[in-house]
């Protein structure tokens, strides 16, 4: 239960470490050759499968130091062609990341995989990488209804290719280069506008050359990489809630340290500072090939904005806690080209038109996003996130604002990326 007695915000965290970046370094760690050590790693429900079904490869990988100190992960990487047969299904549980990553690493093997996850992966579009990595010479199926998991991956030589992508998709996009890895030739992904790019870095960082022009991105494959030491810079997505209670919550002041701020992913403060925000950046540096920076929050009144085009990539998990900013702010915001959002861990539209408008919220789904009328006072209630992570973290924030108590149906599937969300939240809260 979220209890409106936020008087204000105020005080310093560090968030967890970012999430696309942790599965990413487990990956390649265990493909590359020589120990990779990630040092701020986000121990989460997601990430925790990824090493799950790598472990279950055969790939030795070691927690050292103490929970929430000096905590670190090993992983031993004995090459390209280390990866050993399971012989069992990889579970991937509600992650998406692995389960579209990991396929494109699993098509290349000399084995055969099955790979299945929880409820919601299940109704996820899988044809998105299918369809590259059978062109490609991949034999991926789909055994799931409607297209959808479980996958069965049949390890099949391939060639490198020039995949156009219909969608801006950081994991359709991974998930070729990876395969390309082992592919014969040149592998090309274009984008119609730049996704994430934590993929092209970190395999520059472990010694794989990839070249980006535009949106497009070559790879010309090394089969060899280098492992080395990877400092995760905390997840802007997760810093988003907290930036937005900040924001909203007068008479706050809150310092987020340590924020990754890639270029591919701050979409999020740029709309936010189009909305009026105050948020001053600190302390700007590189950690592992990724840009990273402290940020001072403090609170400000907000106006709506219309958000679509080539930033939704850059700030597409972060739409949920704009809609909730949107609510208070005044005038109107439109979030539209983000059809994608409907295909997430949960379909984000609906799901976010529902809740808000429980509490009151004036706002309307379109096919490609939401129109919101800011300013209407939002209430206490019951919501449902839907198990979706995202959406139970954006409901909180909300009921910081409410009047009245907002309880939240299953509020722990926010452990799927930050299962300390609830108690950082509360250590910024001056209450009254
Ligand atoms: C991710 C890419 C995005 C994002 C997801 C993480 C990644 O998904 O929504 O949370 O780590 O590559 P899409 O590639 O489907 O846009």
């Amino acid at each position: 239960m979220i209890q409106p007695h936020a008087k204000k915000l105020a005080g310093e965290i560090a968030v967890p470490g970012d999430k696309s970046i942790s599965h990413r370094a487990i990956m390649l760690g265990s493909i590359a050759t020589g120990t990779t050590e990630i040092r701020n790693f986000l121990l989460s429900a997601d990430c925790l499968s990824t090493i799950d079904c790598f472990k279950k490869m055969g790939v030795e990988i070691v927690g050292r130091g103490e929970v929430g100190k000096n905590e670190r992960i090993l992983v031993r990487g004995r090459g390209m062609r280390s990866l050993k047969d399971p012989h069992e299904p990889l579970y991937v549980g509600n992650s998406g990341t692995t389960m579209r990553l990991m396929t494109g690493m699993l098509a290349p093997q000399r084995f055969t995989t099955k790979v299945d996850g929880d409820a919601s992966i299940r109704k996820r579009p899988m044809n998105r990488i299918i369809e590259p990595l059978s062109l490609m010479g991949g034999s991926v199926q789909a055994i799931g209804r409607g297209g959808c998991a479980p996958l069965m991956v049949h390890g099949n030589p391939l060639v490198g290719i020039h995949y156009e992508s219909p969608i801006a998709s950081a994991q359709v996009k991974s998930c070729v280069l990876l395969a390309g890895l082992y592919a014969d030739g040149e592998t090309v992904v274009t984008e119609p506008a730049l996704s994430r790019n934590h993929t092209e870095l970190m395999l520059r960082y472990f010694g794989q050359p990839v070249t980006t022009s535009g949106t497009t991105i070559t790879l010309r494959p090394e089969y060899h990489l280098t492992g080395g030491e990877i400092v995760v810079p905390g997840d802007i997505s997760s810093a988003a809630y907290f930036i937005a209670a900040g924001l909203l919550v007068r008479g706050s002041e809150v310092i987020l340290k340590n924020v990754g701020v890639n270029p591919t992913r701050d979409g999020f403060l740029r709309i936010c500072e189009e909305m009026g925000a105050k948020i001053k950046r600190e302390n700007e540096r590189t950690s592992g090939g990724e840009p990273v920076a402290d940020l001072i929050v403090k609170s400000s009144s907000l106006h709506g904005v219309t958000i679509g085009g080539e930033i939704i990539p850059t700030l597409i998990d972060e739409l949920p806690i704009l809609a909730v900013m949107a609510c208070f702010a005044s005038g109107t915001t439109v979030i539209k080209d983000a059809a994608e959002l409907k295909v997430k861990e949960s379909n984000r539209i609906d799901v976010m038109t529902e809740n808000l408008r429980k509490m009151g919220a004036d706002v309307e789904a379109t096919d490609d996003g939401m129109i919101i009328h800011g300013g209407k006072p939002l209430r206490g209630c019951t919501v449902n996130p839907h198990m979706d992570h995202r959406i139970a973290m954006s409901c909180a924030v909300a009921g910081l604002l409410t009047n009245g108590d907002l309880d939240i149906d299953n509020a722990d599937c926010a452990q799927i990326s930050y299962p300390k969300f609830y108690e950082d939240l509360k250590s910024l809260i001056v209450d009254e």
